[in-house]
């Protein structure tokens, strides 16, 4: 069991945005029951079709998407995806995106009334803006929404961020306009060349690069976030394949951790971690685990 923010998750495992889609498909092959949480793609207030294929590129430890936020708006999802999510015995976190505090503002009013537990401010996607640049560089901005969002959401807000060189100056605005917690880190950029061709693979040229490879990338982010603000909840993910990997994630301070890329490897690997960590923790403390890493480091 664990707790967070006033909410109980049967284990520390959820599936993160995006690779789990809506839940539908996923739920074919795991009983979503079995794990903590499950977080919804992120959805925007207009149908986005995403980008042109191929999405996805495989590379040596990791993937590169150009997915490029593809989801049915906020009108089709509330229709045919948030009744099967609301059905689910777990919890539920709504990942929200948009191109302006406003969209974010409408889309957490049209999502309030939702039995999700929290909201996740999705400012981070590496495939959507023109220029490869995103809300999540501009705290000033940052500070505003989450204000804003605060004012009107009947849930915590969690916002969902990159490896940004600016992480502790952008989270400390977030907290100081009252954010609940974060989520780290979204997918890295990336890109992949077809040298018989030789050209850039995706058709945008930059993708987001997830799996392995961003696994010490994602877990430095959450270090420098956790030795300043202690006690912020974080949601850990990057490269998550395997209970070992969990258990760095959670003994560098996250108190949930997220599996993204693991779903598309082997959609049964969030229910093997969450097994394998209730075995773990038959005899350690889950409570003592968070964070354990880090004595000694938070004086520094
Ligand atoms: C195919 C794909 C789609 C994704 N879509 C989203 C999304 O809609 N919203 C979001 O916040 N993150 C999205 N992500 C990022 C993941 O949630 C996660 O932060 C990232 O992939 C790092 O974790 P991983 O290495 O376990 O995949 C996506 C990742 C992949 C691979």
């Amino acid at each position: 069991m664990v707790n967070i923010l006033g909410f109980t998750f049967k284990n520390p495992v959820i599936i993160a945005s995006g690779p789990g889609g809506n839940g539908k498909e996923l739920s074919n092959y795991i009983d979503l029951n079995r794990l903590g949480g499950f977080t919804a793609k992120t959805v925007t207030l207009k149908e986005r079709p995403g980008n042109p294929p191929p999405r996805i590129v495989n590379v040596k430890a990791g993937i590169i998407n150009s997915i490029g936020l593809q989801n049915p708006g906020i009108d089709k999802f509330i229709k045919e995806d948030l009744p099967f999510l609301e059905s689910l015995n777990t919890n539920i976190i709504l990942s929200i995106g948009g191109d302006t505090k406003s969209e974010y503002l409408s889309l957490i009013e049209r999502l309030n009334d939702s039995k999700a537990v929290f909201f996740e401010l999705n400012l981070s996607c590496p495939n959507v803006s023109k220029h490869n640049t995103n809300l999540e560089h501009d705290s000033d901005a940052i500070y505003e929404l989450v204000k804003e969002a605060k004012k009107i959401s009947k849930k915590p807000i969690f916002i969902k961020l990159g490896s940004n060189l600016f992480l502790e100056k952008i989270v400390k605005r977030a907290i100081d306009a009252g954010v609940d917690g974060v989520s780290l880190i979204n997918s890295s950029k990336g890109l992949k060349v077809d040298i018989k061709k030789k050209r850039l693979i995706l058709k945008r040229g930059i993708g987001g690069f997830s799996g392995p490879a961003i696994k010490p990338i994602a877990l430095a982010a959450i270090f420098n976030i956790k030795r300043k603000f202690k006690h912020l909840p974080i949601i850990g993910m990057g490269g998550i394949f395997d209970y070992k990997d969990a258990l760095e994630f959670i003994m560098i301070g996250a108190n949930l951790i997220a599996i993204g890329s693991g779903v598309m490897a082997d959609p049964e690997i969030p229910i093997k971690i969450a097994h394998d960590l209730e075995n773990y923790f038959k005899n350690d403390s889950y409570e003592k685990t968070i964070g354990c890493a880090l004595e000694g480091f938070y004086d520094r």
